[in-house]
């Protein structure tokens, strides 16, 4: 049953209407009630991702019926404030951080109410900030490598974005798998890139990554268009391009001899542990490019889609 002192009002971040950062509204909204198999969860902070408010997702439930006003924000850190009964691995006042579902409100609020079964404990060596930068990006890039890009210790990646929010982690955790690993990012990037574990990082305003990389096991792109349909030649024959922001040209992946995979990332409580194991031992770090107090969503989306980003930004919800 959900915790009784938890019904009333909260401050959030909402939409009435589709369009751009200029349709958010900082105004108060009933907080969530939770349903069978889920928890509340008290915010303390949410990620928002650039592109988001471009989904159609943001706007529509799974049967693409519009559910206005909608929440952004996808990733939470957060407290368990109230909880469904059938829920066992979680108690209130466990600390948790998790990936939402996509065709529900977000994160961008003071409370969210969620399926349980996508949620976890959050990384104890992380603050709440920290812990809201990785579940949507750690899990992208967890599933890049690993679910469809089958990445093994020793083979070679080509990471496109390698600075950004998706990139970041994808660099450090190949990097920690053990492979030998590319990096494309502009100019200026190269230190951040190299810092956290490429081998070889090409600045994509100097050089044609297709004239430096070749014969690669794997390249996970997150920009997409003609970077995307260039990133065929550098695999070897057999060898994989996954990409996050496009859909693959079957016949030109077909020309080079390469598989080419384009997905969504799915909630998984399993990928987020090992997320969260990671950031425990140092091995993975949070890239932030800034975080803005939940009133400044608005600003913190405007600064999202006009920056190349440096890591993710993040809203604070309670700080
Ligand atoms: N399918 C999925 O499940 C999924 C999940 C998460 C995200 N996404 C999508 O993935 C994309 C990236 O998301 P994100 O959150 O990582 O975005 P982000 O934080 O804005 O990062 C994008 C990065 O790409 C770099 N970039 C831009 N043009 C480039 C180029 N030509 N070559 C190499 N790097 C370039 C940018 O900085 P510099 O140019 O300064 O290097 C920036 O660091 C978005 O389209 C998002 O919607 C999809």
């Amino acid at each position: 049953m959900q915790d009784k002192n938890i019904a009333g009002k909260m401050r959030a971040i909402r939409m009435h209407s589709r369009g751009g950062p200029e349709n958010l509204v900082y105004e108060e909204a009933d907080i969530p009630k939770i349903s069978r198999g889920e928890v509340l969860i008290r915010v303390h902070a949410a990620s928002i991702t650039p592109t988001e408010l471009s989904w159609n997702s943001s706007f529509t439930d799974r049967n693409k019926k519009e559910r206005f006003p909608v929440i952004p924000s996808f990733e939470v850190s957060g407290t368990v404030s109230g909880i469904s009964s059938e829920v066992k691995h979680l108690k209130v006042g466990d600390e948790v951080y998790g990936l939402l579902d996509f065709w529900r409100n977000g994160a961008a609020a003071e409370y969210v109410a969620t399926d349980a079964a996508e949620i976890t404990l959050k990384p104890s060596a992380l603050d709440h900030i920290s812990a809201a930068s990785l579940p949507l990006s750690g899990l992208t890039a967890w599933q890049a490598l690993f679910d469809h890009g089958h990445l093994k210790p020793g083979q070679a990646v080509l990471i496109h974005g390698a600075a950004g929010g998706v990139g970041s982690l994808a660099v450090q955790i190949a990097h920690w798998k053990g492979a030998e690993v590319i990096g494309t990012c502009s100019r200026g990037k190269e230190a951040i890139v190299r810092q956290l574990g490429a081998n070889q990082i090409i600045d994509y305003g100097n050089a044609r990554f297709e004239d430096v990389a070749n014969g690669v096991d794997l390249v996970v792109d997150t920009v997409g268009g003609e970077v995307l349909n260039r990133s065929y030649q550098t695999v070897r024959r057999g060898g994989t391009v996954v990409t996050v922001a496009d859909d693959i040209d079957e016949e030109l992946a077909c020309k080079y001899g390469a598989k080419g995979i384009s997905f969504l990332v799915e909630p998984n409580k399993r990928e987020l542990r090992e997320i969260a194991l990671l950031a425990d031992s140092g091995k993975i770090r949070p890239v932030i490019q800034e975080t803005f107090p939940l009133r400044d969503a608005k600003q913190a989306f405007i600064s999202g889609i006009a920056n190349h980003n440096t890591g993710k930004i993040v809203l604070s919800v309670t700080g």
